[in-house]
């Protein structure tokens, strides 16, 4: 059959007078819009008319097609992208055509196989200074802490060591605050989003930070210019060395990495602890796993690959709480040409808005999808397999997939791991899984407050 002959069919959309209601909920509360469109409409669904054209696809086959589509069938440099406005317009995230390939080639070959897995030790021995912190501040008291800043900081320090190497580990705690702007901008209602010059606003905020942002990585790129130190794991002197990048390419792609490697992390891992604190045993199970791969805390970690590939829990569960709790809830992108997804037309223009939420919680290809199981994984039949590997997507697919992918999988998986030897953590008795909070990013709303206490007899 040729592409002409394959029927076609253009997108439903909610009638007109619904559709109002519709728009304003996806930009205030995305994630029940979604699940009203979906259920109302179908997973691949159209918003709004003439130059405002959205359409929402979170049927995970019509998805494959979508992330499987030549790249220029989209844009990402599009006018609704205010990601642009915090990362620069050089990151790679913004860009189309060469650009794009040019500026994630060269970053790509920054985080390959080796260079994780050198990661490995380093993110177990930041987990664990962190959780020493929380440790001695305990003693043996029992407390409610807030576990989402405890696991931001941790996630920054990892971003930035693996980034920067150590030398700017002592700022650590300066870069956290250079990015509180952006965070607060970013989950700011849509219309406060909208471009303008004016003080004292969150968007003002936003560039003065960048602006010292900048200056801190100039200094390091001159630094490296000027005294290179031949670290091959360095990322900054990585891609100073290569050439292919101007500095302030360079540096658009260090504040893309950090920012979509901080937010993201430390989100899906507030997620991760909400759901295993509340799932029977499950917390115990993740410590014995723990206890038994990465062995007791004490003196540097020499954690490799291998301990990383035997928590097969600990994985387990960073993928159940990521399909039930992706930290991109909608990836949006314009299409550059008309388009044909699940055998719907999507004209030119429309904004696409690919949801790795929905197609993680279809009920055609997950069983029972809204309960948390991460034993859902574990001795699956092949079409079980197939169907779970079409609709996992909270890392995207195809060309534009995530960069950081294996890193951020492989930070979920050991500070999980970690949090779960060295801490007893339960759910504050009469709390439950708080509601989503952010459209760019998805983190609980008030964070991950637990009682928590060191682990009795200590790790
Ligand atoms: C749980 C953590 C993370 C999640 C859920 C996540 C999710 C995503 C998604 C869904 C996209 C694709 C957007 C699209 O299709 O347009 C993306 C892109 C990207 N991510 Fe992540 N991400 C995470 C962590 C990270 C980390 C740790 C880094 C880097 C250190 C990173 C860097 C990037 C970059 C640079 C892109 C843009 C790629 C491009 O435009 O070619 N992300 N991420």
């Amino acid at each position: 059959m040729t592409a002409s002959m394959i029927e076609t069919r253009p997108l439903r959309h909610p009638p007109l007078g619904q559709q109002p209601r519709f728009l304003r909920k996806l930009f205030g509360d995305t994630q029940d819009a979604l699940d009203e469109l979906a259920s109302t409409y179908g997973p691949v669904v159209g918003l709004g008319a003439g130059p405002v054209k959205l359409a929402v696809v979170g049927d995970p086959v019509a998805l494959r097609e979508l992330f499987g589509l030549p790249l220029d069938s989209f844009r990402w440099g599009h006018k609704f992208n205010v990601l642009g406005f915090v990362v620069g317009d050089e990151s790679m995230i913004v860009s189309d055509g060469a650009d794009h390939k040019r500026r994630r080639s060269a970053v790509q070959a920054a985080f390959s196989r080796r260079r994780l897995n050198r990661w490995i030790p380093m993110i177990v021995d930041r987990a664990d200074a962190t959780i020493g912190h929380l440790v001695a501040d305990l003693g043996d008291e029992r407390a409610i802490v807030d576990l989402y800043p405890l696991g931001r900081t941790i996630v920054l320090e990892v971003v930035v060591r693996s980034l920067f190497g150590e030398r700017l580990a002592a700022r650590s705690e300066e870069i956290a605050d250079l990015f509180r702007a952006p965070q607060a901008y970013l989950e700011s209602p849509a219309a406060r989003q909208l471009p303008h010059p004016f003080p004292f606003t969150r968007r003002s905020r936003v560039r003065a930070d960048r602006r010292a942002l900048d200056a801190l990585i100039d200094g390091e790129i001159a630094r490296i210019r000027a005294h290179p130190s031949g670290d091959p794991f360095d990322v900054l002197e990585t891609l100073v060395a290569d050439g292919t990048l101007t500095d302030d390419e360079i540096r658009d792609q260090v504040v893309t990495l950090t920012g979509a490697g901080f937010d993201t992390t430390s989100a899906s891992l507030a997620w991760m602890v909400w759901c295993a604190s509340l799932t029977d045993g499950l917390w115990d199970r993740l410590r014995a796993e723990a206890d038994e791969v990465l062995g007791p805390v004490g003196g540097p970690s020499t954690a490799d690959d291998e301990a990383l590939g035997a928590l097969d829990l600990a994985n387990r569960t960073m993928r159940e709480t990521t399909r039930l709790h992706p930290a991109g809830v909608i990836a949006p992108r314009e299409a550059a040409v008309d388009v044909v997804v699940g055998g719907y037309r999507i004209p030119k223009g429309t904004l696409v808005l690919a949801s790795a939420h929905l197609a993680g919680r279809d009920a055609r290809f997950w069983v029972d999808p809204l309960s948390f199981d991460p034993d859902r994984f574990v001795d699956r039949d092949p079409e079980r397999v197939a169907l779970a590997d079409i609709a996992w997507v909270p890392f995207s697919r195809g060309a534009r997939n995530c960069i950081g992918f294996a890193l951020a999988q492989m930070e979920l998986t050991l500070i999980m791991a970690r949090l779960a030897q060295r801490l007893d953590i339960t759910a504050v008795p009469g709390t439950s899984k708080p509601r989503p909070l952010g459209m760019v990013v998805n983190r609980p709303k008030g964070g991950a407050p637990m009682h928590v206490r060191a682990r009795e007899g200590g790790s």
